[in-house]
């Protein structure tokens, strides 16, 4: 039978898993994909094929989810250098540079992966871009609650030239996303992919009140792309 979508991403999610060893610290990411990986660690922890496991959650979902699984957890507080993360991603260009935080947790994600020796990203082949904001679907920007409305033109106004329209995301009963950091996000959709990321991260990171954006760029260490034909490690 033809491997479903979620098949791919438990492919890509075990491959990554190959790179975890005993001892190590993990930031553990978020999102369907990243849950088939926090999923396997807790199946080797509890063979013992692993141990001496901690791990950092990125979201307060895969916080539940690790407990639920008994792996061990600490802070970025405590645990300031991590060995490895392993994370989804909602686009990956050919240079590897992601679009990530579609679902909402793009803050801790980039706090815990940028605090990683390694950070290896797990994806169907659905995923891939030739240009960041190419797949037509939210790149996402995580504001503080204050003047929601203030940051959302100036951010629409910022990539007027690539035909960006911002949008509240809006959770349950049609009240705003509020993310675990308890701010708002700010969905971005472009007509023309972005052409130079770098400097689309430097400018919405000049915005008062912009917490994050979730452009990661030149932070993948490897990405595990798993696809009809195989699964094909990309690494720089
Ligand atoms: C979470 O905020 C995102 O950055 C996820 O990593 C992303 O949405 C990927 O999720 P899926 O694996 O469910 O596509």
């Amino acid at each position: 039978p033809a491997l479903t979508q979620d098949d791919l991403k438990k492919l890509a999610a075990d491959k990554a898993v190959d790179y975890v060893k005993s001892g190590m610290a993990l930031g553990l990411g978020t999102g369907s994909t990243a849950a088939f990986v926090v999923d396997r660690i807790g199946q080797l922890l509890k063979t013992g094929e692993l141990r001496d496991i901690v791990g950092i959650p990125t979201s307060k979902r895969t916080e539940e989810q690790a407990k639920s699984l008994n792996i061990p957890l600490t802070t970025l507080d405590d645990h300031p250098s991590l060995d490895l993360a392993i994370d989804g991603a909602d686009e990956v260009d050919p240079e590897l540079n992601l679009v990530k935080g579609r679902g909402g947790a793009l803050l801790r994600e980039k706090m815990v992966e940028a605090a990683s020796k390694s950070f290896v990203v797990v994806a169907d082949e659905s995923k891939l871009v030739s240009g960041l904001g190419g797949s037509k679907l939210a790149m996402p920007v995580e504001v503080v609650q204050f003047c929601w409305k203030f940051n959302l033109v100036r951010l629409q106004d910022l990539f007027r030239e690539l035909g960006c329209e911002a949008k509240l995301r809006e959770g349950e009963n049609g009240k705003p996303y509020i993310t675990d950091n308890f701010n708002y996000i700010i969905d971005l959709y472009f007509e023309t992919p972005i052409k130079d990321g770098v400097s689309a991260g430097t400018e919405i990171g000049k915005l008062e009140g912009v917490v994050e954006h979730g452009l990661f760029l030149d932070m993948a260490t490897a990405v595990i792309i798993a696809g009809k034909t195989g699964v094909e490690v990309k690494s720089k």
